[in-house]
C-alpha cells in the first residue's frame, strides 16, 4: 500500500539548482521523499526520461536501491544541447506499490565538446597598460520566423555582461567568476528565447578587466592571465522546422568605449551617465564604434560550472545615516557585508556622486586603513534626466559603513542601498539557543560565509586580498556544508585546486594562484584542504565526487609532506605557518604562536594520511589505504617520540598542542589522553577562559574538552566575553567573524596589525560544534543517512534548536530544560536512521520521523540526580 500524501521531489541533477547548460554527461541525480510514514525506508526507484525535442528516450527500470541522492545516470550519456524530462518514482520497502511519479526536471547540456565553439574571442583593438575601462561590443543579427528556442553561451577573458534589444541577459553578477582561467574558464548558458523577436535584432556586451587583466593581489599586479581582454558569444537559434541559425563572436563585431569611465574588483567603479547611448544593444544605428580584434587568449578548458553563479541576494537598508560636518553622509547598514550600493538620485548633469566603503570607523569616520590599497571607491557622474538609478557592476566591497559625497539635495531613506552579493547557495542550516550573544555569535559566522562565497571561498571581501587561501575552507569546510547548500561552490574550487596543485604534491596557499611577495611551500593545515575538504563533502553532502576526482591531489600533497619528513619521522625543518594568529603572536608576526609549528606539521600529516587511507578505501584502493595508514602510524609514534611526554604531557604545553593531540588521536593509550585532556582543562582555566589558539587549534579545541570529558571548560571556552574569545568581538558590536581575535581592541581602536579584517570565516569554524554538541545535531553516515544526535547542554544554555536541509530532507534536533527534566525532540528525514545518545542515558536507534524524550538532567554544576535508565521516549 502506498502512505498518503506522500510524495517525491523533482529530482535534482548533480549540484545544480537549475540544470540549463551543464557540463556532465551522466549527470547524477537526487530527489526526497516526502512522507509521514514513521520509519519509511525506499525499496527500489525508477528513473525515466523524456527527450525534450528528441525521441532519445528511455526509463531505468526498477532498480532496487534504497540510494536516493546522487544516484548515477542510468541512460546513456547526453549529447551537447540534449534536452531530457527526468521524473522519479519510489517503492518503499512495505510497499507493492510505487509512489507517484515526480515532476520532471528539465535538464539540458551545454557545449560539451571544444568543437561545439565556433566563436572566436574578441575585444577592442586599443592596446594600453594599467587598469583599462570597460567596453562595449556588439552585432546586429536578423531572425526568421518561427523560433522556438534561442541559447546564448558566453564567456570573457574578463568579466562581462550581455543585453539583447536593450534587456540585461540573465542576472549574474561579474560572470564568469574567478577561476584559474588558464585551466579553467567557466561559461554560461542563458536561454534567451524571450528576449528575441522576428526581424532585426541586436546582442551586445559589457567587458571590463575583471581577474583576468585587472591589477589585483596585494602587489597590485595587473594583466594577470593577458594583456587584452575577450568576450565570446554563441548564440544559438532554434527554427519551429529545426533549423538552427548561430550568431558568433567575430569579425564582424565592433566595439566602443562604454560610459564606465573605470573599473577594478578593488578599487571600485566610475559611471559617468552623461556618457550612455541607452539605445546601445538595440538594433539601429550606432555611430563611432570600430572593428574589434580576434583574440587567441591562454586559456584551458572552457567549463561549464560546477557551482551557481554569484548574484544579488539581499537588499540592505542603512539603519542610520549622519551628515558630516564637509556635507557627506555617513551610512550605517548595520551589517558588515560583501556587495555594493545602488542609488536613486535626481539633480544636475554632471553632479559627482562618490560612495566610499569600510568595515569600521575612526574617529567618527570611515577607517580605511585596514583594506590597504584598495580604493573602494565608486563614482556615478549624472546625466541629469529624471530619476536616476545606478549599481556599479563590475566590483564589490566588503563594508558596514559608507560615505557618500556630492549628494544633490537631501539624502532620503531608500536612495542608497547595499545590495548583498554572493553565490547563489540555499540557505541549509540553523542553530539557535536562549544566548543571545551565541545568536548572534552564529549569525556573525552566517554573513561571513555570505562575504567570502563570492566565486570562490575567500579570506575576506574588503581589502587587496580576497584570495582562496586553501587553510581558510579547510576548517572552514564543515560550518559551510551545514549554513548552506554549497557543495557545489566548493567543488568548482576544488577543480581548481586539483588543476593547480603541482606533481610535487605542492598545493598553492591560495588558489586561483597568482604571483605575490608570498613564497610557495608545504604549508600545513592550508595544503591539508586537499585531504580534509573532499571528505567534508562526502560526510555533509553524501557526494563522493570530488574525493574521487582529487584524490591523487590529495596522494600528491601527503607524498609532498612525506618527504619533509627527517630521519625521526617527523617534521622539522622549513616554512610553515603553524598554528596563525595565536592570540598571543605579535600583531605584525601572526605566524609567531606559542605552538611549535613543526608538532602543527607532524600532526597534521599523521591527520591527512589517515584521511587519504579513508579516501582510498573509499575508492578500492586498498594498497594505498594500507600504505598510508602505515605511514599514518610511523608519524604517529615519531611525533610521540619528539613532542609527547610518557604521561601524555606535551611540549608545546598549549591549547592547540593538546587539541591537536586529542582530536588527531596521536596518543598511545587511554591513560596518555586522560592526562592531555587534564591538562588542557588546566590550561583553559588558568587563562581564565580566554581562547589561546590560533587557524590550527581554533576549530578543534571545543571538541579535545567535550570529548575527554570537560564539557564545562568547553563551554566556558565559547561562553567568555573578555579579550580574547569567540563574543569579545559580538560585545564589540560585530556583526561578523573577524580576522584577529581582537581585530577591534577594548579600547575601540583598529588593531594596528597590517592585517586586520573583519570579515573572516576562519574563527567561525567554531559553529560547527555548536551544531553537532551544543544542539546535538551530526552527521553519522554521509549525507546524514544516519544522524548521531547527541546533544550536550551545558553553560546555563536552558534550550537549543538546529535545523539542517540534509540531501535526504529536513533534519532537526531541539531540546529544553524544565526543571530537572531534557526534553528532546529530534526530526529524521525520510530514508535515515539516527542514533540519539542523552545526557545520561543509554543510547537509542530510531528511524525516520518526529521523535520526543525525555531524560532526567541536571547540570554539572547541580547536585549529581540519578538518571532514568534509557531515554524516556512517549
Ligand atoms: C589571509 C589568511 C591566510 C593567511 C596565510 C592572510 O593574509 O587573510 O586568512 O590564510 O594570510 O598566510
Amino acid at each position: 500500500m502506498t502512505s498518503h500524501n506522500s510524495l517525491v521531489s523533482a529530482p535534482r541533477v548533480e549540484q545544480h539548482t537549475e540544470p540549463l547548460g551543464i557540463g556532465e554527461r551522466t549527470p547524477r541525480l537526487s530527489w526526497q521523499v516526502q512522507t509521514g510514514a514513521r520509519g519509511w525506508r525506499q525499496r527500489a526507484y525508477e528513473i525515466e526520461a523524456i527527450g525534450a525535442d528528441s525521441d532519445r528516450s528511455w526509463c531505468s527500470g526498477r532498480v532496487e536501491s534504497s540510494d536516493s541522492v546522487l544516484v548515477p545516470w542510468p541512460g546513456p550519456p547526453l549529447q551537447s544541447r540534449e534536452r531530457v524530462d527526468v521524473r522519479v518514482r519510489v517503492w518503499g520497502l512495505d510497499e507493492s506499490d510505487p509512489m507517484p511519479w515526480s515532476e520532471p526536471t528539465t535538464v539540458e547540456a551545454g557545449l560539451l565538446d571544444p568543437d561545439d565553439w565556433t566563436a572566436t574571442f574578441v575585444g577592442s583593438t586599443e592596446e594600453s597598460d594599467g587598469d583599462r575601462p570597460p567596453v562595449l561590443l556588439r552585432r546586429e543579427f536578423a531572425v526568421r520566423d518561427g523560433l522556438v528556442r534561442a541559447r546564448a553561451y558566453a564567456t570573457a577573458c574578463g568579466v562581462y555582461e550581455l543585453e539583447i534589444n536593450g534587456a540585461r541577459v540573465g542576472n549574474e553578477v561579474l560572470a564568469p567568476g574567478w577561476t584559474s582561467y588558464s585551466h579553467r574558464l567557466r561559461y554560461q548558458t542563458y536561454d534567451v528565447t524571450d528576449l528575441i523577436r522576428p526581424g532585426a535584432n541586436a546582442v551586445g556586451g559589457w567587458l571590463a578587466d575583471g581577474w583576468w587583466r585587472g591589477s589585483y593581489g596585494w602587489n597590485r599586479v595587473g594583466e594577470r592571465y593577458g594583456a587584452r581582454t575577450g568576450l565570446t558569444v554563441q548564440l544559438e537559434l532554434t527554427y519551429d522546422d529545426g533549423s538552427v541559425d548561430t550568431v558568433v563572436t567575430d569579425r564582424t563585431w565592433t566595439w566602443t568605449t562604454s560610459p564606465i569611465t573605470r573599473a577594478s574588483i578593488y578599487d571600485g567603479e566610475r559611471y559617468d551617465a552623461r556618457l550612455a547611448d541607452p539605445d546601445w544593444s538595440r538594433p539601429g544605428s550606432v555611430a563611432g564604434w570600430s572593428s574589434v580584434d580576434e583574440l587567441t587568449p591562454n586559456v584551458g578548458a572552457l567549463v561549464a560550472p560546477i557551482g551557481p553563479p554569484v548574484r544579488r541576494i539581499e537588499e540592505v537598508l542603512p539603519v542610520a545615516a549622519t551628515r558630516l560636518d564637509d556635507g557627506t553622509y555617513l551610512l550605517d547598514f548595520g551589517q558588515n557585508l560583501a556587495g555594493r550600493l545602488r542609488l536613486r538620485v535626481s539633480g544636475p548633469a554632471g553632479t559627482t556622486v562618490g560612495l566610499r566603503h569600510a568595515e569600521v570607523l575612526e574617529n567618527g569616520r570611515l577607517c580605511t586603513r585596514p583594506i590597504r590599497t584598495a580604493a573602494a571607491h565608486d563614482e556615478y557622474v549624472l546625466s541629469g534626466v529624471g530619476v536616476e538609478t545606478w549599481e556599479p557592476r563590475f566590483t564589490y566591497h566588503g563594508f558596514r559603513y559608507a560615505e557618500v559625497s556630492g549628494w544633490p539635495g537631501d539624502l532620503e531613506r531608500g536612495d542608497v542601498v547595499a545590495v548583498v552579493c554572493h553565490d547563489d547557495m540555499a540557505p541549509a542550516g540553523e542553530f539557535t539557543c536562549s544566548d543571545p550573544l551565541l545568536r548572534r555569535l552564529h549569525e556573525n559566522v552566517r554573513w561571513s560565509m555570505r562575504g567570502n562565497f563570492v566565486s570562490v571561498p575567500t579570506d575576506c571581501p574588503q581589502r587587496d586580498e580576497r584570495l582562496g587561501w586553501t587553510g581558510d575552507l579547510q576548517v572552514f569546510a564543515p560550518t559551510a556544508a551545514y549554513l548552506y547548500d554549497s557543495t557545489g561552490s566548493i567543488a568548482d574550487w576544488l577543480a581548481d585546486v586539483d588543476a593547480e596543485t603541482g606533481p610535487d604534491g605542492l598545493v598553492p596557499l591560495y588558489v586561483p594562484h597568482i604571483e605575490t611577495s608570498f613564497p610557495q611551500f608545504h604549508c600545513a593545515v592550508w595544503g591539508d584542504a586537499t585531504t580534509v575538504v573532499p571528505l567534508v563533502l562526502l560526510e555533509r553532502a553524501g557526494d563522493l565526487g570530488p574525493l574521487t576526482s582529487g584524490y591523487e591531489t590529495a596522494r600528491a600533497w601527503v607524498e609532498g609532506c612525506r618527504r619533509l619528513l627527517d630521519e625521526r619521522n617527523v617534521i622539522s625543518a622549513g616554512l610553515q605557518l603553524g598554528d596563525w594568529l595565536d592570540p598571543a603572536a605579535p600583531a605584525d608576526r601572526p605566524q609567531e604562536a606559542r605552538t611549535d609549528p613543526y608538532l602543527v606539521a607532524t600532526a597534521y600529516l599523521v591527520h591527512s594520511a589517515r584521511l587519504l587511507a579513508r579516501q582510498a578505501d573509499l575508492i578500492g584502493k586498498t594498497d594505498d589505504a594500507a600504505e598510508y595508514r602505515d605511514l599514518a602510524d610511523r608519524v604517529a609514534a615519531g611525533f610521540r617520540r619528539e613532542f609527547v611526554t610518557g604521561s601524555g604531557r606535551c611540549v608545546s604545553d598549549t591549547q592547540t598542542a593538546y587539541a591537536l593531540l586529542l582530536c588527531f588521536d596521536l596518543l598511545d593509550d587511554a591513560a596518555q589522553r586522560r592526562h592531555a585532556g587534564d591538562r588542557l582543562a588546566r590550561l583553559v582555566r588558568d587563562a581564565e577562559f580566554r581562547i589561546g589558539t590560533g587557524f590550527a587549534g581554533t576549530p578543534l579545541v571545543l571538541d579535545a574538552l567535550s570529548e575527554s570529558g570537560h564539557l564545562e571548560e568547553a563551554y566556558r571556552l565559547l561562553l567568555e566575553k573578555g579579550c580574547p574569545s569567540w563574543l569579545y568581538p559580538v560585545t564589540m558590536g560585530a556583526t561578523t567573524i573577524w580576522e584577529r581575535w581582537d581585530s577591534l581592541l577594548p579600547d575601540g581602536t583598529v588593531n594596528p596589525g597590517n592585517m586586520t579584517s573583519f570579515n573572516h570565516y576562519a574563527l567561525g569554524a567554531v559553529a560547527d560544534w555548536m551544531h553537532r554538541v551544543v544542539a546535538g545535531l551530526a552527521p553519522a553516515a554521509p549525507g546524514y543517512r544516519s544522524m548521531l544526535v547527541r546533544p550536550q547542554p551545558g553553560g546555563g544554555l536552558t534550550w537549543a534548536a538546529a535545523r539542517h536541509r540534509t540531501p535526504y530532507g529536513l533534519a532537526a534536533v531541539s531540546w529544553r530544560r524544565e526543571g530537572t527534566t531534557l526534553r528532546v525532540e529530534v526530526s529524521v528525514p525520510p530514508g535515515c536512521d539516527a542514533t540519539v545518545a542523552l545526557p545520561g542515558a543509554g543510547t537509542v536507534p530510531v528511524d525516520a520521523g518526529h521523535h520526543m524524550f525525555e531524560v532526567a538532567y541536571r547540570a554539572a554544576h547541580d547536585d549529581p540526580i540519578e538518571p532514568l535508565p534509557a531515554p524516556h521516549r512517549f
